[in-house]
């Protein structure tokens, strides 16, 4: 990170037209802080030192104003102040009004991932943008408050359940896949807001690519089930939705895992609460269980599980892709 020029002490690389103004400002106000935190205390320890109580010393009378020092200790701090509040606000303001033509991605924050829909009805788990072009993310939450990070790019943004709220930039840098020769490795996308058991898990990445690649890349994301067979395209939808993030398809039902175990379960029974009953009963694991336990899942709640599983509407998960995942469970041994 050292050799890369454009960084600061204490962020990664800057890979967006905001984050030089980002990063001068907090280096401003941290070197500034830095400054009068030691000019204070040396003086402070100065003072102690040469005007400590001494033995037979005679106390001086309370000294009285003195203009000079005053206006200056004014004057001064009020034109640091001013000069931050200046800066901050003007790149505030540029930093929450979007360009009109800008590119519109929804970006759907859950327990415990994230989910971006693209304006061609494609989506995807991990972030994907064309460079040099300002992108605005439309941010909600489908269920607790999380928060919106991308260091790299200098931007946070509450998600709120009940309500949109936005963000935008323009990623300067492409990252390629990681691999190619000079390419940055994608940057990171951090849920900054506790959220709950999985807070630290709800993780991303964010690639930048030429308007090109991204649009090649968009065209399969909307048709990634065509031309597979059904469980594979479930394989791909099941961890593209997160459902990995809270069930396994090993066998292991411990408390790592929100949801219970799905492999082997097919046809099989289990026990679960059908909502306001207060005792249980035993359903099948069929396609209509599956079904009604993505679209509504708090309708039966396995026993000793809580129902913290969101909801996927259609708009994040389709039929389609509903019928893959089922063609996937039933494969699973
Ligand atoms: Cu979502 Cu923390």
């Amino acid at each position: 990170m050292l050799a890369d020029a454009s960084s600061s002490m204490f962020f990664p690389p800057e890979r967006s037209t905001f984050a030089g103004d980002v990063d001068r400002l907090f280096d401003f106000i941290y070197y500034l802080s830095a400054f009068f935190f030691v000019a204070i205390v040396a003086v402070m320890v100065y003072f102690v030192l040469r005007y400590h109580r001494r033995k037979g010393h005679v106390e001086t009378p309370s000294a009285s104003h003195n203009e000079v020092l005053e206006i200056t200790w004014s004057v001064i701090p009020s034109i640091l102040v001013g000069f931050i509040f200046f800066y901050g606000f003007t790149k505030y303001l540029d930093m929450r009004e979007a360009p009109e033509n800008a590119y519109e991605i929804q970006v759907i924050a859950k327990q415990w991932s994230w989910q971006f829909i693209y304006p061609n009805g494609a989506d995807s788990d991990e972030l994907h943008i064309p460079v040099g072009q300002p992108v605005r993310f439309v941010l909600q939450s489908s269920d607790v408050l999380h928060s919106f990070y991308v260091p790299a790019f200098r931007i946070k943004m509450d998600c709120v359940p009940q309500r949109y709220t936005s963000t935008w930039v323009i990623a300067n840098e492409t990252t390629g896949e990681g691999i190619e020769k000079d390419a940055h490795e994608p940057y990171d996308l951090f849920c900054a807001e506790y959220c709950g058991k999985d807070h630290s898990r709800m993780l991303a990445k964010v690639y930048v690519h030429e308007q090109s690649d991204f649009d090649l890349w968009l065209e399969g994301a909307a048709n990634y089930l065509e031309g597979i067979p059904p469980e594979e395209g479930g394989e791909k939808a099941f961890k593209k939705k997160g459902c990995t993030q809270c069930h396994s398809v090993e066998g292991d039902n411990s408390a790592k895992y929100a949801g219970p175990a799905l492999n082997g379960q097919w046809g099989t029974e289990r026990n679960v609460i059908p909502r306001g009953a207060s005792s249980p009963e035993a359903v099948v694991m069929d396609e209509n269980y599956i079904r009604e336990s993505v679209r509504e899942p708090n309708a039966k709640v396995v026993v000793g599980r809580k129902p913290v599983m969101p909801v996927f509407t259609p708009q994040l998960l389709k039929d389609n892709e509903i019928n893959a995942i089922i063609a996937y469970l039933k494969s699973l041994k």
